[in-house]
């Protein structure tokens, strides 16, 4: 069935209230739910309680056993009532070690735990399970004292105890009204590191991270970027933390990044655990990240929630957008905008152009599991930035405060939220509201002239949006460009930097007073989520590569510089690469500049990002252009390379922006010296490999030595797997350093590790270690055997067996075939195709291959 956004009804029965009682056990835990419901509005509709998979034991109305009095329709329990007020009573067992889907109540690694966003309370006990339904929990928690000694859930504990025959209890009260997606549990045999946070108000609270013991020496990071996140939304928002604890709590096997629960975090442990022997920077980048996202949707998701799914982006878009400013932050914004920028156009712009095309706010669903998507969540990002850029930081608080103010304890709109900033702010924003209905990418040519006479400049902006599915025509949307016009000699602005509206298909826009020849410096930062086409050439693109005020729009300049040489080459067999290289040479020679910008802007685009700009991908041609250049790079700035190499060679390991910064420079510049394809560099890396006293140069190096035939690489892999077996996040990262090898054997090295014993399809990060990224590895994945696509249609069907929302994740880069050659095309439909008419297919799978075939 599909669930439209315009059928949402209010619930038909409300639950102010509900106690659940958990008798855990991995393989049979019985839970008792018990509840008032009341009639919600004038009807005579019967009570429906969302199941999925569970039979009913028990089930009593006003405390009597009536069988007559209920009945199941499909899974679920439908109960007929005359009155405004029942209570029900409803007795379940499930098992929690035979739930692979890791939804509901579930067990990893000797622990029990649960994820129920969005639909996954309806596998623990029945109930209706929707985001707009808002109930007060009493929890009481029973399991084997040994086995389970820390038993948590949402709220303040309110009493614990021992039991008879080894058993233990606790009760949990949670004063916040919160809806079924928000419940959580633990049961684990865990320590923690505590810590308390001062709020702004002067309430004390206390932290903490449950690990397993020898973990703890892991977290200090997380309880780091737990504290400054806590302060930093105090700061920035003026929201302060509400409870008198807040727990993290890591596991192993988890669907997604972690789950913001009221007070009870869970998270997968590979955004909690950090250390510099095991993680690589980036990976402390994103634990901090991941530790503010969930902790901000305190309040942008839990204080104010979302009234259904079609809403999901209200509390995913707004705080992914506040933890890139926290990001931002603590860090140098500009490389954070760069690594923002770069991840939306990996994933966001080929699904805003592919198939599965959805606006931030969908229209319909199958399963909704499916739409956490890139464009929910980074696009959704982007619409809030705008606002901010638009309105401006005090006009913007405006509005969230009054957001916040307004909605709190309740299930809100995207519509709230945009009504919200329009009273705040006074800027009408009707036409703001295309960005949460249109799907697909906008594209904005721009167009710069000059009258040397007059001393004007004309720019001429024109946009177009591409149709989507089921969205043929598009209107115009209001585009808000950052944008500046340098003299070619004085290489200075002209008045400074403006923001212009770009509302209409078309807009003009005059400046007077231009004395040279100006070259134009557009959607600086980034200021809006499109494609900017301009007629610039490459000696406007180098300039703005050295001489723009925006460190953004140098990147961006020196990006599109090489993105215009690459497809040149691949269009035509060879391309002039002079101006990228010197280019280059001058970023990499520039004393003004920081490393960590340095090794961001020298970085060619990725083959994905290069096929993006291509009607028809040819992969091979793309990795063969992409190398040619990197070839040559390596080889006529070989000096540069080698003494930005030496001179980012640190003597001992510091966690400091300089010092993260210096080893980004340092792996990237090795890397250029790999491609150069002197002798001595194997070696080199090796040395790295084996002197490193930190993950980001072990990995660096390793990645660096996976492309090449050496006897460096294989004592380097076979080295790493004898260190590191035992570590299951470092695991994943030999099997995906592995997968992501361009070299010729890696797709057979692929299907061999798949047998690997290591490999398993019940962990969602093994698996995607290895199957993502084979998917992220353009080159390999479209092998012209088509093995990459027999591969990970193999992986889908199998994964979908255990976990059916992991595996449709898993569909959308077979989804993309129309954008291949023939071959590919007839190749990856087929698999497509094999797939969907697979019997017992689950709903995830069917509705990510069915759109994808359209
Ligand atoms: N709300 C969680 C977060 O953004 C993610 C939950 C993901 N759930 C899902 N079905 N994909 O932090
Ligand atoms: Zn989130």
């Amino acid at each position: 069935p599909i669930i439209r956004r315009e059928e949402y009804r209010a619930p038909d029965w409300l639950v102010p209230e509900v106690e659940l009682d958990f008798a855990l056990d991995p393989a049979a835990t019985r839970i008792k739910a018990r509840f008032h419901v009341t009639r919600n509005g004038a009807h005579h509709r019967p009570l429906r309680l969302d199941g999925d998979g569970l039979t009913a034991l028990s089930v009593t109305i006003d405390g009597a056993a009536d069988d007559d009095a209920w009945r199941m329709a499909g899974d679920d329990l439908l109960i007929d009532l005359s009155g405004e007020s029942h209570l029900i009573e409803t007795e379940v067992e499930i098992s929690p070690q035979a739930n692979t889907q890791l939804m509901g109540l579930y067990a990893s690694t000797g622990m029990l735990c649960t994820q129920c966003e969005p639909e996954g309370f309806r596998r623990i006990t029945f109930f209706p399970d929707r985001p707009d339904i808002l109930s007060r929990y009493t929890v009481r928690l029973e399991a084997d004292k040994a086995r389970f000694p820390v038993l948590l859930s949402n709220g303040d504990l309110v009493g614990s105890g021992d039991l008879d025959g080894g058993r233990h209890f606790a009760r949990w009260v949670d004063p916040f009204p919160k809806p079924t997606y928000l419940f959580a549990l633990v049961a684990a045999d865990l320590k923690a590191n505590v810590d308390q946070f001062a709020t702004m108000s002067g309430r004390n609270v206390k932290l903490a991270i449950w690990v397993a013991e020898a973990d703890l020496p892991k977290t200090g990071h997380a309880m780091a970027a737990l504290k400054a996140s806590m302060a930093w939304d105090e700061k920035v928002y003026g929201r302060e933390y509400d409870l008198g604890e807040f727990n993290i709590v890591a596991v192993a096997d988890f669907n997604f990044g972690a789950m913001e629960n009221k007070s009870l975090n869970i998270f997968n442990s590979r955004y909690v655990l950090a250390d510099p022997e095991t993680a690589t920077d980036a990976d402390f980048d994103a634990v901090a990240g991941v530790v503010a996202h969930e902790y901000f949707h305190n309040w942008s998701g839990n204080r104010v929630t979302c009234r259904d799914w079609f809403q999901l982006s209200l509390k995913e878009g707004f705080t992914v957008f506040r933890d890139q400013a926290f990001s931002a932050d603590q860090g140098s914004p500009a490389v954070k905008r760069i690594e923002d920028v770069r991840g939306l156009r990996a994933a966001q712009f080929p699904e805003d152009a592919g198939p599965l095309a959805h606006p931030i706010r969908p229209e319909s669903y199958i399963e909704i599991s499916n739409f956490y998507t890139a464009t929910v969540y980074n696009k959704g990002a982007e619409i809030i930035r705008m606002l901010h850029t638009m309105l401006g930081p005090q006009r913007f608080r405006a509005g969230t405060d009054l957001y916040f103010t307004r909605h709190d304890g309740t299930a809100a709109t995207c519509e709230d939220f945009v009504l919200a900033m329009e009273e705040a702010s006074g800027v009408d924003l009707s036409r703001f509201r295309l960005w949460y209905s249109q799907a697909g990418t906008p594209r904005v040519k721009a167009t710069l002239t000059h009258e040397a006479a007059s001393g004007r400049a004309h720019l001429t902006l024109e946009q177009s949006v591409p149709a989507t599915p089921g969205q043929p025509d598009k209107q115009p949307m209001p585009i808000p460009l950052r944008l500046d016009l340098f003299g070619e000699k004085t290489q200075r602005s002209f008045g400074g930097e403006r923001l212009v509206m770009l509302d209409d298909d078309r807009l003009d826009v005059t400046f007077e007073g231009i004395g040279e020849r100006p070259v134009l410096s557009i959607n600086r930062g980034f200021s809006a989520p499109v494609i900017i086409e301009t007629d610039r050439s490459a000696a406007d693109l180098a300039f703005l590569s050295a001489h723009d005020d925006d460190p953004f729009a140098r990147y961006e300049a020196m990006q599109q510089l090489m993105l215009d040489t690459l497809v040149g080459s691949v269009a035509n067999g060879k391309a002039d690469h002079g101006p990228v290289i010197e280019a280059v040479q001058r970023t990499l020679t520039d004393p003004m500049l920081d490393s960590a910008f340095i090794g961001e802007a020298v970085l060619l685009p990725s083959e994905g990002f290069i096929g993006d700009q291509m009607l028809v991908v040819d992969p091979q041609a793309i990795h063969q252009a992409r190398e040619a250049l990197r070839r040559d790079l390596g080889t006529t700035l070989s000096d540069a390379w080698r003494d930005a190499y030496d001179r980012s060679r640190a003597n001992r390991f510091e966690q400091t922006p300089q010092a993260k910064g210096a080893r980004r420079l340092r792996n990237v510049s090795l890397g250029f010296m790999m491609a150069g394809k002197a002798t001595d560099v194997p070696g080199i890396a090796k040395d790295q490999f084996d002197a490193a006293d930190n993950m980001t140069d072990r990995q660096g190096a390793l990645g660096i030595l996976s492309n090449v035939y050496a006897p460096e690489r294989d004592a380097a892999f076979s080295d790493f797997y004898a260190r590191y077996r035992d570590n299951g996040l470092v695991l994943d990262k030999w099997f995906t350093t592995q997968a992501l090898s361009v070299r010729p054997d890696t797709i057979d090295q692929v299907i061999d590790l798949a047998d690997h014993p290591d490999f398993t399809l019940n962990n969602p990060n093994r698996l995607r270690s290895l199957v993502g990224a084979l998917s992220a590895n353009q080159l390999v994945f479209h092998d012209p055997s088509g093995r990459g696509y027999r591969f990970l249609a193999d992986m889908v069907l199998a994964v979908d067996k255990l976990n059916p929302q992991t595996a449709a994740k898993l569909v959308p880069p077979l989804g993309r075939w129309r954008r291949f050659g023939e071959t590919a095309q007839t190749a990856m439909r087929a698999e497509l195709e094999r797939i969907v008419s697979t019997p017992g297919l689950s709903k995830d799978v069917f509705e990510q291959v069915s759109k994808s075939l359209v």
